[in-house]
């Protein structure tokens, strides 16, 4: 909707209606209403187009976000492997990094030691 881009999306990405709960959209819309006052020192969004987005947001989003299962919650084991996961990801990135010198020499991360 063009109000949105052209009010929400002046600050930030224009957020998608799924992200919050239906009833959670009106106070946060309030929220960025003021935000906006504050920053421009007057009315940023005007209430008829404050009004129409926030029946957007209402309309378009969720009664209730799905909520999270339990059992995804991981285990030790698995929490351990993608801590592993996670360090091999680190040392990939430093062989990307990884540079020949002229001289033969084999520096990482672009630093050349000198
Ligand atoms: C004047 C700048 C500004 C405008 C205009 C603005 N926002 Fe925001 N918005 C912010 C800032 C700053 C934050 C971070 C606030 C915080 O975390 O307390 C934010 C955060 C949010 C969040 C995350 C809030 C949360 O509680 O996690 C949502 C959702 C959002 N904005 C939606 C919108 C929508 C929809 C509009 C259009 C009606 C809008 N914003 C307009 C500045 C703005």
């Amino acid at each position: 909707m063009v109000l949105v881009r052209q009010y929400c999306g002046a600050c930030h990405n224009v957020p998608s209606p799924d992200i919050l709960p239906k009833h959670s959209w009106p106070a946060v819309i309030r929220t960025m209403a003021d935000i906006g006052k504050q920053r421009t020192g007057r009315e940023y969004i005007p209430a008829d187009a404050l009004r129409d987005i926030t029946a957007l947001y209402y309309g378009s989003s969720p009664t209730e976000l799905p909520a999270l299962p339990f059992d995804e919650v991981p285990s030790p084991a698995e929490a351990a492997s993608a801590v592993e996961f996670a360090l091999e990801g680190l040392h990939l990135t430093r062989r990307l990094a990884k540079d020949v010198l002229d001289d033969g020499r084999t520096v990482y991360g672009g630093d050349t030691g000198a």
